[in-house]
């Protein structure tokens, strides 16, 4: 199997892209590393080995970056450390719940710190390493940053986040490249191959309270667990208002490592040259891709993913639910 990190700020979709990685045969998580985005890093942590506890797995998790590398720095740029409220309740903006709906785990992180067992790792690892980031890129970033030597050892970087059409957080903003745009230039920057999954390509794969009914009826652990994450998920976007035609919920995280696994469920991967803008103005955090016709640009930096096929996705997701 392909040795892969995940990065996490779990979160619901996060917990959901943790559980599709450990059931894949295909991939062999060799740690999970957990940064400041959806929560606070402390929380984030709790959650990521909740999902450990409930997976029963002994993969080791690595508390991450309490910081974005620099955004936080500029008074009013960003409001302290930016999280999302709701995001682990799926009731968005009402209720602030810390935790997602998994059991309490007596589990612990280790005693590293993720930057520097990523550098560490990566470093003397024998084969090549593909991570998957589905939170602030900030562990990546910083990694990057400390020794730029790992990026040899990387085999590729597949990254929920970024939006060209579509965007959540700001009027040109997806979430994750939002808390932290510094960290997510320095990975595109870094010479390392790198996958976008934006926003564009996981708001065409909405699930629904049918598809949470299909895995809560493969009657076990794991997959019951998605379900009712899918369903809380569906409840906190059906209150916004601009969602609720959809009658279900983006599971962003999951389809990046979907997208390991088969690439061909995301559809209309351009190869783009993507600046990220940390100008601080109103566009901060703005995927910004080259997309004119013109042969004198800037060579391509990323894949970038526009659109995504709904159906494949949410197959692929109960297939490998059913083996939890
Ligand atoms: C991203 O933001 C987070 O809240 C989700 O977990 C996902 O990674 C979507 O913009
Ligand atoms: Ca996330």
């Amino acid at each position: 199997p392909r040795k892969v990190i995940l990065d996490v700020d779990t979160g619901t979709d996060d917990a959901v892209a943790i559980i599709t990685a450990l059931l894949a045969p295909e991939l062999e998580v060799i740690g999970i590393c957990s940064v400041n985005g959806n929560r606070e890093v402390k929380l984030t942590t709790d959650n990521t080995l909740r999902v450990k506890a409930l997976m029963g797995s002994d993969v080791p998790v690595y508390r991450g970056c309490e910081y974005p590398m620099v955004a936080t720095l500029t008074p009013g740029r960003k409001p302290g450390i930016p999280h999302r409220e709701g995001e682990m309740t799926g009731v968005r903006s009402l209720v602030h719940g810390d935790h997602l709906p998994l059991p309490e785990t007596d589990l612990k992180e280790e005693p590293e710190p993720a930057v520097t067992w990523l550098i560490d790792t990566l470093l003397h690892a024998e084969e090549k390493i593909t991570l998957i980031p589905v939170g602030p890129l900030t562990n990546i970033g910083m990694a990057i940053r400390a020794d730029p030597r790992i990026v040899e050892h990387i085999e590729e970087i597949i990254i929920m986040g970024g939006g060209y059409l579509v965007n959540n957080t700001t009027p040109m903003a997806e979430y994750n490249v939002w808390v932290d745009p510094e960290s997510l230039e320095v990975v595109l920057q870094s010479g390392c191959k790198v996958t976008l999954v934006p926003l564009d390509a996981t708001h065409e794969c909405y699930l629904t309270v049918e598809d949470a009914a299909d895995l809560r009826a493969l009657g076990n652990k794991a997959a019951d667990a998605v379900a009712t994450l899918i369903e809380q998920r569906t409840k906190g976007y059906s209150m916004d208002a601009d969602m609720k035609a959809y009658q279900g919920a983006p599971i962003h995280d999951a389809l990046a490592v979907c997208a390991l696994l088969d690439p061909t469920v995301l559809t209309d991967v351009r190869p783009v040259c993507c600046h990220v803008d940390i100008s601080g103005g109103y566009a901060d955090g703005q995927t910004c891709l080259d997309l004119r016709a013109r042969i004198d640009k800037e060579e391509p930096n990323c894949f970038f993913a526009f659109h995504a096929d709904r159906d494949k996705f949410a197959a692929m997701l109960k297939n490998i639910l059913a083996r939890g």
